[in-house]
Parts: C-alpha cells; sequence; structure tokens
C-alpha cells in the first residue's frame, strides 16, 4: 500500500521517541548537546495516532529508537499501546534498539507489552572502555539490563560500532561472549552523522577487512537472512549464533529498503543519509481526521530517493548528514 516510486514497499518504520540519552557515546553525540525543547515532541498519543495510520498504510513492522526510547517518561504507554497491536496481529513485529541502561527497570515490562526482540549497543566489555567510549554509561547497570532482558525472556541482538584503534582487538571476545549468552551480535560501520568532537575518519574501520580477520579464527557461512536494511548476515559455527555486519557506506543494500524513519517531532526521513523530509506534525495537529496526516506520508513516499549519499569526507571532514543519528535512530 505504501510503495515508492521505485517499486519498493514500505512495511517498517522506525521512530524515534526522544532525541535525548543518558549517554553521549562518543561517535554520536558531542559532550553538550542541544536538544529540543519538550513542547516540540509529539506526544505519547500522537505517536500512537501515527502509527495506526502507518499501520492502515501496510506497515507492519515498528522499531522504537532515540536516543535512549527508555528515557522518555511514561515511554511504557506507547510500549504497551504498539505491543496490544502486536498482539491483536496488526502488527507483525514492535521492536526497541535500547542503550540497555534502563532495562533493569522495564525489561520484564516490555516482554509482557508483547516486544520479542530488542537490540542493545554494547561496543565494548571492558568497563573502563565503556565508561570512555559511552561518557556517562554505568558498566555494571548495562550488564544488569541485559540479564533483566533475558531473564525476561526477550531475544537480544548486541550492536557494537566498529572503531579502529578502540574495539578492534575486541571481537573474537564479543562473539564468544554472545555465543555464550545466546545473543546475536551486528557489527556496525560508523556513519557520518552529525558533528561530534571527534574525526571520524580516525574512526572509521571498514568491515571488510574486519570480516577477513574474523574469518581466519571463526567459521562463517552467509545466510539469507534480510532485514531489507544495510545488514548482511552469517551464522558462525563454532557458536551457533547469528553476526550481522552493517556497512552503510556501501550503496549495495538501498535496492531493497522497506524503512522510513520518524522523528519525536513527526517528522519522517525517507533516507537515514538523506536531508530530504516530509513534515507529519502540523497534518496531524490540523484535524482529528487521519487523512491530512496519510495524504502528507504517501507525498513523502513519493519522494523517497533511490539512495544515501554517505561519504566520510576526508578533504572537509564534514558530516554528510547534518543532523546526529539520535534524532532519527540507527
Ligand atoms: N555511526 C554508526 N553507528 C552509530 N550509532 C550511533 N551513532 C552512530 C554513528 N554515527 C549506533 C549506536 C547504536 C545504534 C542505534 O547506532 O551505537 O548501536
Ligand atoms: Fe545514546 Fe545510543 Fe547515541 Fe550512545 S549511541 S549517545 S547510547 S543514542
Amino acid at each position: 500500500m505504501l510503495r515508492d516510486p521505485f517499486g519498493r514497499e514500505i512495511t517498517y518504520v522506525r521512530i524515534s521517541v526522544t532525541d535525548r540519552c543518558d549517554f553521549r557515546c562518543v561517535y554520536c553525540m558531542a559532550e553538550h548537546m542541544t536538544f529540543l525543547p519538550k513542547r516540540e515532541l509529539l506526544t505519547l498519543e500522537e505517536l500512537v495516532r501515527l502509527a495506526d495510520v502507518f499501520i492502515e498504510l501496510g506497515v507492519r513492522k515498528i522499531r522504537l529508537t532515540g536516543g535512549e526510547p527508555l528515557v522518555r517518561r511514561n515511554i511504557m504507554y506507547l510500549i504497551e499501546e504498539l505491543g496490544a497491536r502486536v498482539k491483536a496481529g496488526r502488527l507483525d513485529e514492535l521492536t526497541i534498539t535500547t542503550n540497555g541502561s534502563q532495562l533493569p527497570r522495564y525489561a520484564a515490562a516490555i516482554a509482557q507489552a508483547g516486544v520479542r526482540r530488542i537490540n542493545i549497543s554494547l561496543d565494548t566489555l571492558d568497563p573502563a572502555k565503556f565508561e570512555a567510549i559511552t561518557r556517562w554509561g554505568k558498566f555494571d547497570r548495562v550488564m544488569a539490563g541485559i540479564e533483566a532482558a533475558k531473564a525476561a525472556g526477550l531475544s537480544i541482538k548486541i550492536n557494537m560500532v566498529a572503531l579502529k584503534g578502540f574495539n578492534e582487538d575486541e571481537f573474537d571476545r564479543m562473539i564468544a561472549w554472545c555465543g555464550a549468552e545466546g545473543f546475536d551480535l551486528t557489527l556496525i560501520e560508523t556513519m557520518p552523522m552529525g558533528e561530534v568532537d571527534v574525526d571520524r575518519t580516525d574512526q572509521y574501520l571498514p568491515l571488510s577487512l574486519v570480516r577477513a580477520r574474523l574469518e581466519k579464527r571463526w567459521t562463517l557461512t552467509d545466510i539469507p537472512d534480510r532485514t531489507g536494511g544495510p545488514a548482511r548476515y552469517v551464522r558462525i559455527e563454532e557458536t551457533g549464533r547469528r553476526l550481522g555486519f552493517i556497512t552503510p557506506l556501501s550503496h549495495n543494500f538501498c535496492e531493497s529498503c522497506n524503512r522510513v524513519r520518524v522523528t519525536c517531532t513527526g517528522t519522517m526521513y525517507m533516507c537515514l543519509g538523506q536531508e530530504d523530509k516530509a513534515e507529519l506534525r502540523e497534518a496531524l495537529r490540523a484535524s482529528e481526521s487521519n487523512e491530512l496526516v496519510r495524504q502528507a506520508i504517501l507525498e513523502g513516499i513519493a519522494r523517497k530517493p533511490k539512495g544515501h549519499d554517505f561519504v566520510i569526507d576526508r578533504r572537509h571532514r564534514r558530516p554528510a548528514v547534518a543532523r546526529h543519528m539520535s534524532v532519527t535512530g540507527g
């Protein structure tokens, strides 16, 4: 029902419910960030309404991201509402991407609400390095969050951003740990989004290189699992778990893109790596009927670009996309 100009069906929406976060990961945020004033945000009720319009248009999967989605006040209301749509068969899946810090508090309720899988960001298993990369994160708390999620029966995928000179010596350890815990793992290349305090050209580690190194130690079998996103998956024969590689800087996944992103202010981005957007908030607020917002979504999808323009620009050292990842989620 939502089909873009290149014939791609849009069945997946990622909603960033807040641009705020309790961490300050060095590749993601500057230490001193200016966040949106709260009055700019869609209310949780408006987010539910927006989700329902997308569902009516054929969307089958929603992911909540941030920022850190679980720091938004009253977030369980939204998770429970959307979870009810999964239970009613109106959505196939509701997932969450989180840094894990609030999971000791929420994991059980999240599972109860109808969420079956979550992604947890964890770039290192070394507590000192963890505290350095997240600036404000507490390692033990995230570990407790991961344990709580496991105990609640949630399937867990760990997201690890591959950073040159920082965690490139830890992939084997992370693979072994995920194998022992029963988690899948995805490695992510750094993407040039938003001004941060570090130079991303120094951190960029091509995953083609990582994969070649891993193959010396592990048996990696390609598997066809595709999510419509930039991840490619292999099975690690020694652990039986999946390993994903997210290589956003190569263009080869755009042709199967099935998703759009919506920010907490109701701005729809048709591509993670492009600036073009469609404003949905005014359409949502202008009338009680959903017709205007439905039109605004359709008009946006009609402009969905063929692919992204990510390049880590070595000469100008400027991010390819001015907004931070925390605006649209990963
Ligand atoms: N490049 C790559 N990954 C990023 N993330 C946040 N900012 C960036 C970036 N610039 C990651 C987080 C999280 C996921 C949602 O995106 O670490 O795992
Ligand atoms: Fe927060 Fe995630 Fe960004 Fe880290 S990467 S600062 S956890 S939003």
